[in-house]
């Protein structure tokens, strides 16, 4: 077993050799499948809020939800690494956000994720500084959706995509090893991409514009039908698996002496 910070030598050894893969997980059997399955990184997203405990968005999740996923997914013992979101106010302060991240890898994370570029540099550092593995996430912010104008495209004026490129700058100041890249124009994310000197992972951010990509698996398997996002990539579908397993297992029950 390899521990993190081997895990993040061999993740960043290829950067620009094949791209990195990064898919949502919250529970045991799909940590172990998508392990299996040859996935670089796992991510104990807190769109779990909305695919697993059914709320809205991802406001209502408490760090108590991620540690009992997280713990679930860290079970598994992955080769992948295993990154732990944090949810939205346990990282309102440096020190609120060290002790939530102790508290995630205490339960199995090997890396924490939370949102934000410039207005978070002080809570990566703290948590970096006690050498704990931090992926920022610039770009759409699902934690913030309600204030920031709900889900649309990032970096469309000059001036956002400046303030973009300070926001990565400012989370490779504080030490992240990675960020994820939501929602922004391709081109964006490309040129982002180009001037990083930290693994770049994008999602809704075009294809082939960053080091890699994270994907919400309920997306990619079709196990979530009620919303799927228009960038999503689906390459099964498990709705459609699980209802008609379902129907012919109801169809094939008896009475008692039927035969
Ligand atoms: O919570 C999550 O699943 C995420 C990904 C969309 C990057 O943050």
């Amino acid at each position: 077993m390899l521990t993190a910070e081997e895990k993040i030598c061999a993740i960043r050894a290829c950067r620009g050799v094949k791209p990195i893969s990064q898919l949502t997980a919250y529970d045991y059997p799909t940590a172990r499948l998508l392990d299996e399955a040859g996935v670089d990184m796992l991510l104990v997203g807190d769109s779990l809020g909305m695919m697993v405990l059914g709320f809205p968005d991802t406001t209502s999740v408490t760090l108590q939800h991620m540690l009992h996923h997280t713990a679930a997914v860290a079970r598994a013992q992955t080769k992948a690494l295993l990154v732990a979101d944090m949810p939205i106010h346990t990282y309102d302060t440096p020190e609120q956000a060290l002790e939530s991240a102790r508290a995630l890898v205490e339960v199995g994370a090997e890396a924490v994720k939370l949102e934000g570029g410039c207005a978070v540099e002080p809570m990566i550092r703290a948590i970096v500084q006690a050498g704990i593995p931090v992926q920022a996430h610039i770009g759409l912010l699902p934690q913030h959706i309600k204030e920031d104008g709900g889900y649309r495209m990032r970096g469309k004026s000059e001036s956002e995509a400046h303030a973009l490129s300070d926001d990565l700058q400012a989370v490779t100041r504080a030490g992240a090893f990675s960020v994820v890249i939501e929602c922004t124009r391709a081109e964006v994310a490309a040129q982002l991409t180009a001037a990083a000197s930290v693994i770049t992972i994008g999602i809704g951010a075009g294809h082939g514009t960053c080091d890699g990509e994270v994907q919400v698996f309920h997306d990619l398997v079709r196990y979530f039908p009620w919303f799927t996002p228009r960038f999503a990539v689906q390459h099964a579908d498990l709705a459609d698996s699980i209802t008609s397993a379902t129907q012919k297992w109801i169809a094939g029950l008896l009475l008692p002496g039927q035969k």
